[in-house]
């Protein structure tokens, strides 16, 4: 069921911070609890691509809740054709923002010519975008790498953003590190060649007009102000968020962005239990819901006592909102002893 915009944080305010699309963990669940701990960050989707949202069950790939918004799709395709049918559905569902991936490493994505391939066919990237801001209602943005494989990234990274800009695409997020296709797995590949900042800050210079997130081993939200403090216009941070989110997110919407200070995790907590019980009566499972909560104490007193209970007992028939109650009773019993 497509979802309209409600009250939300205008979408290049929400990019100020966003978290990273992750294949595998940034499905709704997650986002749903990540907006429970800032509610002006910019969440996105797992990479979709173009030819699953033609051809594919929609609802499963697309379906959000509109407390999701500001939420952006990523698509990744090199097809401007089928770019353009999958950004008309995705905004029919109501997505805030489209992005293509021109940045995604791994072998499955290669092989269908898309991701940090296209680092290599800016002409390609420029044609799949305008056929999407032809279809749009939304912004289209662009996640890339600063270059892939040998090329030199002073000479791609400038020569990718003016032929993709030129072709009306005005947001791009930068993770400041080359793609490696062949020899690394897209695991390594998130740590491997080392990052480099100063590109991105560089790219920023050149292209002042240009909104530029940067993205990779932000790993606090103190580092993220700093490089919003040094000019950049966002921040996009993957893992840290997923594994740490109240770390990265509880504070967030004060200190990124002047607003209220966050509810908490225990009160996000909380505001999960109506929403595990409307999945667990639409036939759903506790633990596609709790295995991304898994992180919401890392390094707090009791952590270990809460992700144990969770994965113990989340997956069991009849799991539901008075496990997630008996494992914060649990991490509390540690914190109390
Ligand atoms: C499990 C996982 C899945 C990912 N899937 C995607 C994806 O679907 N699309 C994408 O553009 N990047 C993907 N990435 C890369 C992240 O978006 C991000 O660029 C990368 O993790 C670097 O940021 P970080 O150091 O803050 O984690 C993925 C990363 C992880 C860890």
């Amino acid at each position: 069921m497509p979802q309209k915009s409600t009250n939300k944080t205008p979408i290049r305010k929400a990019a100020l911070l966003s978290v990273a699309p992750m294949m595998d963990w940034t499905d709704r669940h997650c986002r749903y609890f990540h907006r429970q701990l800032s509610k002006n960050s910019l969440l996105y989707t797992e990479m979709v691509t173009a030819p699953a949202i033609i051809n594919g069950d929609r609802e499963r790939l697309l379906g959000f809740d509109a407390t999701e918004h500001p939420v952006a799709v990523q698509l990744g395709g090199s097809n401007p054709a089928q770019l353009q049918q999958a950004t008309a559905i995705s905004c029919d569902f109501g997505y805030d923002e489209v992005n293509l991936n021109c940045g995604c490493p791994s072998d499955r994505v290669q092989s269908g010519y898309f991701g940090a391939v296209l680092m290599a066919k800016p002409d390609l990237v420029a044609e799949c975008v305008s056929e999407m801001k032809a279809a749009a209602n939304v912004e289209i943005t662009v996640k890339c790498r600063i270059g892939v494989d040998d090329q030199d990234p002073q000479t791609v990274l400038p020569n990718f953003l003016a032929k993709v800009s030129a072709a009306g695409v005005t947001r791009f997020t930068i993770h400041a590190r080359k793609a490696w296709l062949q020899g690394l797995s897209p695991k390594e590949n998130r740590d491997i060649p080392p990052l480099d900042y100063d590109i991105v800050h560089q790219m920023k210079a050149e292209f002042p007009h240009l909104h530029i997130s940067i993205n990779g081993g932000v790993t606090t939200l103190e580092q993220a102000s700093g490089l919003i403090e040094q000019g950049l216009d966002g921040v996009m941070i993957g893992r840290a968020a997923y594994h740490q989110p109240a770390d990265i997110l509880c504070d967030a919407d004060e200190l990124i962005f002047s607003d209220e200070k966050g509810q908490g995790v225990d009160a996000a907590i909380q505001t999960m239990l109506p929403y595990i019980e409307n999945h667990l009566l639409k036939g759903g499972r506790l633990n596609q819901i709790t295995r991304h909560m898994l992180g919401a104490f890392a390094g707090k007193p009791g952590a270990r006592r809460w992700r144990r209970h969770l994965s113990e007992f989340a997956h069991k028939d009849g799991a539901g909102p008075e496990t997630v109650l008996e494992a914060l009773a649990k991490m509390r019993e540690i914190e109390t002893a």
